[in-house]
């Protein structure tokens, strides 16, 4: 085990709620520091991102994956340094940057809303080197999203894609991917995003009125949807050999339903951890191809007012909070 100086035997801050509620139930404690188990690593945090699976667990409408255990942590998302490092880890060094994000299946159970964390060495890759780490903390859980999405999707050069929501979190990090693959992107989203919208290299924006692209019958090769609203009337835009892929648990249903009738399916796309997505998102980051989009940040004291922005379900990009 390789160690840092200065961090064994110290206290770290971490956020948590004792109870499921609304953004106010998060606070702030004091606890002991960690030390990296075989396989792990202890990652200096430097900045997270608040997802919305991370606001649905505090809430208490994700039980079935988080448990009814309480108090629990919070964060999914992390980018930071390596403090330490544990046996049977190869590849990483203390004092090197890192990111990546932890498996929904560790909701409830470990959050990277603390100074220091320990997480498995598969869960991290070398972050980026040319942007601040508090920034890149943005992207590893949305653009990791997207580029299983884009994959599922077949997006290649010259696909013609559609990204509902495209200014948010997911769509955000997905419009730019698609754009580095050369497919031509339109999104479904409202007007005050047109500006960021055309800076990430959409073509046509369409309003989220299913009457604004009606005229849109058998257009695309691919959607890609993170609202789960209009799934239906979204699917006939595509073409007839067209894929489909929603994010949102809200487009659950319909994609059970669409496995039984002719046509596309709706695929719901459920983001896993890769090593490889991770790399792969690196290397577009260092190219300048994708950036991350920041809608606010707030320090961890904050991180409830956070939480409630990012339940809003509106605005463009990630709200990340600083740990730093
Ligand atoms: N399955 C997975 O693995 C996975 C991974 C990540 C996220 N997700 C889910 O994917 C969804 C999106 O996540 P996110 O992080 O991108 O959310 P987000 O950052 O909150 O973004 C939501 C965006 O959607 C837009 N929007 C809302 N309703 C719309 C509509 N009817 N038409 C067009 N745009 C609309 C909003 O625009 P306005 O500002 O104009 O309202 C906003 O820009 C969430 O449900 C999240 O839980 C799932």
């Amino acid at each position: 085990m390789t160690t840092h100086p200065n961090t064994v035997g110290s206290t770290i801050v971490a956020a948590q709620y004792k109870r499921f509620g609304s953004a106010e139930v998060l606070s702030v404690i004091d606890g002991p520091a960690p030390s990296a188990g075989p396989g792990e690593l202890v990652i200096k945090v430097a900045a997270i991102s608040v997802n919305r699976i991370d606001t649905s667990a505090r809430a208490g409408q994700s039980k079935f994956m988080t448990g009814r255990h309480l108090p629990q942590p919070t964060g999914l998302d992390f980018s930071g340094e390596v403090t330490e490092v544990g046996q049977q880890v190869a590849g990483f060094s203390p004092g090197q940057r890192v990111w990546g994000f932890l498996g929904t299946d560790q909701l409830g159970k470990h959050g990277t809303a603390a100074t220091q964390i320990a997480v498995s060495a598969d869960l991290a890759a070398p972050a980026p080197a040319s942007h601040e780490l508090t920034d890149l903390a943005a992207l590893p859980l949305v653009s990791v999203t997207a580029w299983q999405a884009l994959e599922e999707l077949k997006v290649r050069e010259g696909s013609r894609l559609l990204v509902v929501g495209g200014a948010g979190g997911v769509g955000s990090a997905a419009v730019q991917v698609a754009r580095a693959r050369g497919a031509i992107v339109d999104t479904i989203s409202s007007a005050p995003h047109e500006a960021l919208l055309q800076q990430l290299g959409a073509e046509s924006r369409f309003d989220p009125d299913p009457a604004q692209w009606s005229g849109l019958t058998g257009h695309y090769d691919a959607v890609l949807d993170t609202t789960g609203q209009s799934l239906w009337a979204l699917r006939r835009t595509l073409a007839r050999t067209g894929r489909m892929v929603t994010t949102s648990p809200a487009g659950i249903a319909a994609s059970v339903i669409s496995k039984i009738l002719p046509g596309p399916s709706i695929v719901f796309l459920s983001v896993k951890p890769s090593r490889t997505a991770l790399d792969q998102v690196a290397a577009l980051v260092d190219a300048g191809l994708l950036n991350p989009v920041i809608r606010a940040r707030f320090p961890l004291g904050e991180i409830a007012q956070a939480h409630a922005l990012v339940e809003t379900g509106h605005g463009e990009g990630k709200v990340l909070v600083d740990i730093s």
